[in-house]
């Protein structure tokens, strides 16, 4: 019996592709950028799964001109590379990544929320750059995070995860999302909602967003929120770049309308060299690296082989960000 061509967009870890060797004839892509838009069209016109990255773009002409695809098993929890749309119409599921890397990103969330808070990134630029000559009692002043008041925007998994966090620096959490959590979460969690996203931006003095990129998510946060902030506040964005204005942002940032912010995510990625952003000290930028450990991106990538199997095989990946495609 002939295998089914799966066409896996990237080197990833080595025990999962290994199973997906074994039930499959897989084609990695082995270079370290991502196949060109072209390259992935070609390949897939054949293949009956993909295994994708967030880099990869799955749009409606690639779904409709791959007529053999079953399945596109996405190493990510997001999805927005994906016309999920089309693809349910095309009864192709699509596996996606959830709850594996949930801890893993509130980490690095709180890694960027501390390292801005306490400007650490700056802070080693002046000891390496020699300018520490004296304990200073005026140098590299920043912001305490203990007993500070943390705005979460969206709390899912992750942003649960950040707010147990918190917690442990005695913070008071406040959060808004379009779905109320249940009285009893909310206790165990330890956070308040707030029914307006302003109240969240009027009142925090850490405002970390994790929310998914939808049409509506798309600049959700802009120059009127980032007015709002306190001139201490700190801004985080470890989910997506398009929900925030990042024109807005380097507005906010230069004129010191905020503190700082710390971002995992740019709306365009890579960041050009040349974006202004870049210019400024009150900002870090890390290369959405926020589900990079070992550990997790190797779980990622086994999470993501199984899905890609369980699609090749006509049945429901274990994490289906569309279980229509194959209901109905
Ligand atoms: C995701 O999974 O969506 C992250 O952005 C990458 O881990």
């Amino acid at each position: 019996m002939t295998k089914p061509r799966v066409f896996v967009t990237r080197t990833i870890a080595q025990e999962a592709l290994d199973k997906i060797a074994q039930a499959t004839e897989m084609e990695v892509w082995p270079e370290e950028l991502p196949p060109s838009y072209e390259v992935l069209l070609e390949k897939s016109r054949d293949a009956e799964g993909l295994l994708t990255l967030l880099t990869d773009k799955v749009d409606a002409t690639l779904i409709n001109t791959a007529p053999k695809l079953k399945v596109i098993s996405n190493l990510a929890v997001g999805c927005d590379n994906i016309n999920i749309t089309e693809a349910t119409k095309s009864h192709i599921v699509v596996g996606y990544t959830p709850g594996v890397l949930t801890e893993t990103t509130a980490d690095l969330t709180f890694a960027l929320l501390m390292a801005a808070a306490r400007r650490v990134v700056e802070a080693d630029k002046y000891t390496r750059k020699g300018w520490w000559q004296t304990w200073g009692p005026m140098i590299l002043l920043g912001q305490d995070i203990h007993h500070a008041t943390l705005g979460i925007v969206g709390l899912g998994r992750i942003g649960a995860e950040v707010a147990k966090r918190a917690k442990g620096f005695d913070m008071k959490v406040l959060y808004y999302d379009e779905m109320r959590r249940s009285e009893e979460e909310e206790r165990l969690l330890g956070v308040e909602y707030v029914s307006e996203l302003a109240k969240l931006f009027t009142g925090a003095d850490f405002i970390s967003v994790h929310v998914p990129l939808l049409p509506q998510t798309h600049h959700l946060i802009g120059a009127t929120e980032f007015a709002m902030m306190k001139p201490t506040a700190i801004f985080i964005n470890t989910s997506r770049g398009p929900v925030v204005d990042q024109k807005a942002l380097y507005e906010a940032l230069k004129s010191g309308q905020i503190f700082a912010a710390a971002i995992d995510v740019t709306e365009v990625e890579p960041i050009s060299p040349d974006d202004p952003l870049l210019t400024l000290d009150n900002v870090i930028i890390t290369p959405h690296i926020a589900s990079a450990s070992f550990t997790t991106r190797k779980n990622m990538a086994l999470m993501a082989a199984e899905n890609l199997l369980a699609g090749l095989s006509g049945e429901m990946p274990p994490y289906c960000a569309n279980p229509k495609a194959l209901r109905g």
